[in-house]
């Protein structure tokens, strides 16, 4: 097994070129189209989950036996010790583990390692850092995979690009709407902020939707900016619902908690429930331009998007779902060939 001094992760997206996420597309869209070359040929992977997962953890599963390759999975409630993850400390608290030994040991056992790790939940300014999942990359001695970070989900950008890629061709000017959904319970915006700046590199017009106080992080929309900028396209953040979803080409809906209320959920739980009319139904996806609707699952029906929309022939969120096996296999075939 090769285990390079410094591995290549997968952070977020935009760690990466703009001509490699290409390649990437390119080969997730070949290997949905052709079949699979057994190019993870008795590689094992390793998936440590610190959060529930039903797509991702079956997603990538998948895709690394679909290689030829094998999965150990690990579930941080029942399989192994807590971690400690703060440098230098004296380690007399509940965890008996540093997040360094416990990522030297598997970079021995694995290729590669899938992380997704669970933010504390107290403060936004903490857990933006990102700190679980860069701890894990910077002690790994094989590349470190982000399956869903506080700020980040890389994984769902890509396969949610590659469905974009499927359904529209050139990407160039075409209008994605993402708006706010009402969820009664705290969901990150990891979905939005990947997805915003995956869509702006392509040059895409991408125009978000909320309501007062569920502003997105500002470092991540002035990147977003920047991203736009650079690409010819755009992002418009904080219009209303269906000022939003006007003349947009795909309506993206996503809930996430409010950054005001960050560690306080009864207060987040009372600024979400003033905006319980936040949903897509037929009328509001006819606003845009033969819309399709994506929801990057899971989805709460008839509260986020009704049944109708859902079961109607508009919808792609299945087809997004699919699309993390395949570009999940690409991504799996660029990170460790020889
Ligand atoms: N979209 C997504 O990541 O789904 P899971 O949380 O079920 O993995």
């Amino acid at each position: 097994m090769s285990r390079d001094a410094s591995p290549r992760h997968l952070i977020r997206l935009s760690d990466w070129s703009k001509s490699e996420i290409e390649n990437l597309l390119e080969l997730s869209l070949r290997l949905k189209r052709r079949g699979d070359r057994k190019s993870l040929n008795g590689r094992t992977v390793g998936l440590l989950f610190f959060r529930p997962s039903l797509r991702t953890r079956t997603s990538f599963e998948a895709a690394v036996h679909q290689l030829g390759g094998h999965t150990i999975n690990l579930n941080a409630a029942s399989d192994f010790w807590e971690l400690e993850e703060q440098e230098g400390t004296v380690m007399d608290g509940a965890a008996p583990e540093h997040i360094k030994d416990a990522a030297s040991v598997l970079s021995r056992y694995a290729s590669a390692l899938a992380i997704r790790p669970a933010p504390d939940g107290r403060s936004w300014n903490v857990d933006r850092r990102d700190e679980k999942i860069r701890a894990w990359a910077s002690h790994a001695q094989v590349p470190v995979i982000n399956m869903e970070s506080a700020l980040w989900h890389p994984l769902q950008a890509l396969a949610d690009m590659m469905t974009l890629r499927e359904h529209l061709g050139d990407l160039t000017s075409r209008r994605l709407a993402i708006t706010w959904t009402h969820s009664p319970t705290e969901v990150s915006a990891s979905v939005t902020n990947s997805l915003m700046q995956a869509a702006a590199r392509a040059g895409m017009e991408v125009r978000v939707a909320h309501p007062p106080g569920f502003e997105l992080d500002e470092a991540v929309l002035d990147e977003t900016r920047s991203l736009a900028a650079e690409a010819g396209g755009s992002v418009e953040s904080g219009l209303g619902l269906e000022e939003g979803l006007r003349g947009a080409h795909v309506v993206y809906a996503r809930s996430w908690q409010s950054l005001e209320d960050y560690g306080n959920p009864t207060l987040g739980a009372s600024r979400r429930g003033r905006h319980k009319d936040w949903s897509i139904d037929e009328r509001r996806l006819a606003l845009g331009d033969d819309a399709y609707l994506m929801h990057a699952m899971p989805v709460r029906r008839n509260l986020e998007v009704s049944d109708a929309v859902l079961d109607g022939p508009r919808n792609l969120m299945v087809e997004q779902a699919e699309n993390r096996l395949h570009s999940q296999k690409a991504l799996l075939s660029m990170l460790l060939q020889d």
